[in-house]
């Protein structure tokens, strides 16, 4: 019999209990032994749980226990949840987790920490989707090329309700948070760090890479207006928040932010709040991951998957490398991303201005692929949209800036958003 400790016991912590009582039979059948629920830890007694095992508010009557084989912790956070899962795996014990910020910042030192003993965390990226599983085991032959996914539900369901439906933003997010779907702190969500926090564990395990969410580019869907959503629409795209990774000649891409994507791509059709993770192999080709990214029971799915390979005798390497990698990939700088462009621009009604906009953009090396004119004025001024040839960021913000010192631009009418296509 292997014995459970859950850490955190909300609403996937509630789930991993109960699917573990409730699917007894074919989790015993796959696992090859019994796996029992056994004590929950929480922070708050007084509130009523929705599971049958001891609850307690003290964690070492789990990491201290000597009847424990397996620590699942689903407390959020990052250092209390770190010293915990440290001194779990310095008592022998194999640990499961969901907690996608306590790897963003601490993967590599857990993983150092765990040495053999297993530290699984498929609930981490994208909560039901196996794509840690996928990249770490059924992708492992592959130079992978790129990783482009929606990893933000919240995300995902708000911009695709300003599409279909034309909500505002602010109605959007209180529905999002009304719904259940958003971190406790929003701003996770709509600031792209929850997305950057997944993005970067997919990161390390298709490239090796060792970066923090301070590393990398991460924008969010805050400046996203309903005219964007429109305009998008008429340029032939749809606006999706995007985690990308992705080989260049140079380094490696990582970064998050809203993004045009082409509606022939497939992920341009995953709407609401659904997750979908494109992995590109060299060997394989493109490979499309859709499901859900969060919720209790998918989650939980997840969680319980990583304790059958424990219990089957599975092990690390917990980041899918069993020795370092000959040639290591290096993180590229932002200013090296390479992408296509979207600008809007609100300029003055003026005679000269199209031309003064194109040649600061020749200026710069940008090449133009599309421009289009709206003339219903808005505070006086008319908005050029234009999409731009592959450029540097380097040179596409060098170029925002000498247009916001035209006169008929000016600062704040200017907005970009990239192009995946
Ligand atoms: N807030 C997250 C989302 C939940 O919206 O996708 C799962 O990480």
């Amino acid at each position: 019999m292997i014995r459970v400790g859950i850490i955190g016991v909300g609403t996937v912590g509630t789930s991993v209990a109960n699917i573990l009582q409730e699917n007894s039979d074919i989790i015993s059948a796959r696992a090859g032994v019994e796996i029992v629920p056994t004590i929950g830890v929480v922070k708050n007694l007084a509130k009523k749980r929705d599971v049958s095992i001891e609850i307690t508010d003290d964690p070492s009557r789990v990491i201290d226990n000597p009847d424990i084989d397996i620590v699942v912790e689903l407390m959020g956070g990052v250092e209390e949840p770190y010293a915990l899962v440290k001194r779990a795996l310095e008592n022998g014990k194999s640990v499961v987790t969901a907690n996608k910020a306590l790897l963003a910042y601490h993967r590599y030192d857990l993983q150092k920490i765990a040495g053999d003993l297993p530290l699984f965390y498929e609930a981490s990226v994208a909560g039901g989707i196996p794509i840690i599983g996928a990249l770490r085991n059924g992708l492992s032959a592959n130079h992978i090329e790129s990783i482009i996914g929606i990893l933000n539900g919240t995300c995902n369901y708000m911009l695709t309700k300003m599409i279909q439906e034309g909500v505002s933003y602010d109605a959007v997010l209180k529905e999002a948070q009304e719904l259940g779907y958003a971190e406790a702190d929003p701003t996770f969500d709509v600031g792209g760090f929850d997305a950057a926090h997944k993005l970067l564990i997919l990161a390390s395990i298709a490239y090796g890479i060792d970066a923090k969410p301070e590393d990398i580019l991460i924008e969010g869907i805050e400046k996203i207006s309903n005219s964007d959503v429109s305009f998008a629409k008429e340029f032939g795209y749809e606006i999706k928040l995007l985690g990308v990774a992705r080989k260049s000649t140079k380094g490696v891409e990582i970064r998050v932010h809203p993004a045009l994507v082409s509606k022939k791509h497939a992920i341009a059709k995953v709407d609401g709040v659904m997750n979908a993770i494109s992995v590109v192999g060299d060997r394989v080709g493109e490979t499309m991951f859709y499901g859900p990214g969060a919720g209790g029971d998918a989650t939980a799915s997840s969680v319980i998957a990583d304790i059958i390979e424990i219990a089957r005798g599975n092990r690390g390497p917990m980041l899918g490398y069993k020795k370092g990698l000959e040639s290591g990939f290096e993180l590229l700088e932002s200013s090296e991303i390479v992408s296509k462009y979207y600008l809007k621009i609100k300029v003055l009604d003026q005679p000269g201005v199209l031309a003064a906009v194109t040649s600061t953009l020749a200026d710069g090396g940008i090449s133009i692929s599309s421009v289009l004119q709206r003339d219903s004025k808005v505070e006086n001024r008319v908005r050029l949209l234009l999409t731009t040839h592959f450029c540097k960021e380097s040179q596409i913000n060098a170029a925002i800036e000498q247009l916001k010192s035209l006169e008929s631009v000016g600062e704040g009418n200017i907005s970009m958003l990239r192009i995946v296509e």
